[in-house]
């Protein structure tokens, strides 16, 4: 059976990206497509390699249903392009890495993440880690958002 596999790519692997795993792999449960999904995450940035999300993180997203205590943060590396289909970036500045660690032969998307989402007023999904709580709740925002788009653009277009 044809995978498509999905990598969210942040800085630290401990804010956003394990948000956007955990509410994408959500939504691929609820529409029976864990077979045919793969869902995963990293950080461009090493410092926090082997630990659970910080904790406003799995806090907020608890608050509206999402489970990301599992999550366990690791370094996207130069194989992930050998195995993701789709390698989205939160911001621009993680995009600009993960394009200079790009192989030239890599055939699959890399792009970002909010180029799925209906809203105007975000291309990035913003760094929440030195704001307050409101930075926290736009991300799951934002992320929400473009989960949802993403899903409709892969059932069109699969891998
Ligand atoms: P994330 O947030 O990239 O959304 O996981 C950050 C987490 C940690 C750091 C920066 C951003 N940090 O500098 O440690």
């Amino acid at each position: 059976m044809q995978m498509t596999r999905v990598l969210f790519v942040c800085l630290g692997n401990i804010c956003r990206s394990p948000t956007a795993d955990g509410i994408f792999r959500q939504l691929v449960m609820r529409e029976n497509l864990n077979q045919k999904i793969l869902v995963d995450s990293a950080g461009t940035g090493g410092w926090h390699i082997g630990k659970a999300p910080d904790s406003r993180t799995v806090a907020a997203a608890y608050q509206r249903g999402y489970d990301l205590s599992i999550l366990r943060a690791r370094q996207v590396n130069v194989q992930d392009f050998a195995e993701f289909d789709y390698v989205l970036a939160m911001d621009k500045s993680n995009l600009s890495d993960l394009q200079r660690m790009k192989p030239s032969s890599y055939t699959g998307h890399l792009g970002l993440f909010l180029e799925f989402g209906s809203r105007g007023d975000y291309r990035e999904v913003p760094d929440p880690y030195y704001g307050s709580n409101d930075g926290f709740e736009l991300v799951l925002d934002l992320v929400e958002d473009a989960a949802q788009g993403l899903l409709n653009h892969i059932r069109k277009s699969p891998y």
